[in-house]
C-alpha cells in the first residue's frame, strides 16, 4: 500500500482511498487492517477489532483469512447484529465464521458475539455492553467520556447502506440519540424489525474506523457522509466522527463518483 496520506479532508477529516473495483478495494482495506493489527499488537499487545456485517466485507474477510492476521493476539467483536440466531443465514456472526474465521487459526480466535438467542432483547444488549466493557478494561482500553465508560477499539469496521445507515444505526431510529449506553437493541420502523447495534459513543471513541463502500448505489450516501453536511437523523453514517481517532474510507470508483472534489484534494488513488 502506498504511503498513507496523512492529510485529511471534509468535516470529519477522513482519508479516502479510491480503488478501481471492489477486489482492489478489498486488497487495500486488507493491507490497512493488517497494518492496524500489527500496530496495536506492537503498542499494546492486543488488537481489539469490531467487525461489520453485510456483503461488502466478504472479499476483505476472505483475504484476511488467508493473511498473516495475528488471530491469537486479536479479540473480535461485532458492531451490530441481526435479530436472528447465530446460525441463521442472515447472522453477521455466521458470515464472519464462514469467511474471516474459516481457517484453523481463525477458528481458534477470541470472538465475542451478541447472544441473540436470549429471549429478552434488552438483556442481550446489556449483556453485550457488559462484555465489551469487561474485556476492553482487561486490555486498558476503556475511557471515561462524559463520566460514562466507553471502549476504545483499535479498529471498527463499518459499511454504509444506500439510506446512509451504518452498523444498525438506521435513519430516524432511537439508537441515534443514545448518549450513555454503548450497545442497544434498536427497532427499525421502516423495516418493522429489531436490530442490535453499537451506539455513537462506542463507535466515536475508536482509535481507527474503516468504512467500506462499493457500487454506484452507495455514491449518494457516501457523498452525504463524507462531506459531513448531512443531518445524522437522515444519514447516520455522517455521525461517525471519532473524538480521538482516524477514519479511512475505502471506496471503489463507483461509490466515489460523487465526491471527486474531496478525493481530488486529498485523494489517495490506490493503484
Ligand atoms: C449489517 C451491517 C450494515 C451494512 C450495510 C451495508 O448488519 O448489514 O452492519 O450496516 O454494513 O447495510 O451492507 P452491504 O455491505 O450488504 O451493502
Amino acid at each position: 500500500m502506498e504511503e498513507r496520506n496523512t492529510e485529511t479532508t471534509g468535516a470529519m477529516n477522513p482519508a479516502i482511498i479510491v480503488s478501481a473495483n471492489p477486489v482492489a478495494m478489498a486488497e487495500q482495506a486488507a493491507a490497512e487492517f493488517l497494518r492496524l493489527s500489527e500496530q496495536a499488537i506492537k503498542e499494546r499487545g492486543v488488537f481489539l477489532a469490531c467487525l461489520s456485517g453485510g456483503s461488502t466485507p466478504v472479499l476483505l474477510y476472505d483475504l484476511l483469512a488467508d493473511a498473516d492476521l495475528y488471530f491469537e493476539k486479536s479479540v473480535f467483536f461485532f458492531g451490530d447484529e441481526r435479530d436472528v440466531p447465530p446460525d441463521h443465514p442472515e447472522s453477521n456472526y455466521r458470515l464472519a465464521c464462514e469467511h474471516l474465521f474459516r481457517s484453523d487459526k481463525g477458528k481458534s480466535s477470541t470472538i465475542y458475539r451478541w447472544h441473540t438467542e436470549m429471549r429478552d432483547r434488552e438483556e442481550t444488549a446489556f449483556e453485550y455492553e457488559t462484555t465489551i466493557l469487561r474485556v476492553s478494561n482487561q486490555f486498558n482500553s476503556v475511557i471515561q467520556r462524559d463520566n460514562f465508560p466507553v471502549p476504545r477499539f483499535d479498529l471498527i469496521l463499518l459499511g454504509i447502506g444506500e439510506d446512509g445507515h451504518t452498523a444498525s444505526l438506521f435513519p430516524h431510529t432511537t439508537a441515534l440519540h443514545e448518549s450513555q449506553r454503548i450497545a442497544v437493541a434498536n427497532f427499525v420502523d421502516r423495516m418493522g424489525i429489531w436490530r442490535y447495534t453499537l451506539t455513537f459513543p462506542a463507535i466515536n471513541n475508536a482509535r481507527n474506523i474503516i468504512f467500506l463502500a462499493a457500487g454506484e448505489k452507495k455514491a449518494e450516501a457516501v457523498r452525504m457522509a463524507v462531506t459531513g453536511k448531512a443531518d445524522i437523523s437522515d444519514i447516520p453514517a455522517a455521525g461517525v466522527r471519532p473524538v480521538e481517532g482516524n477514519i479511512t474510507w475505502f471506496l471503489d470508483e463507483e461509490s466515489a463518483m460523487l465526491i471527486s472534489a474531496e478525493v481530488e484534494k486529498f485523494q489517495h488513488q490506490a493503484k
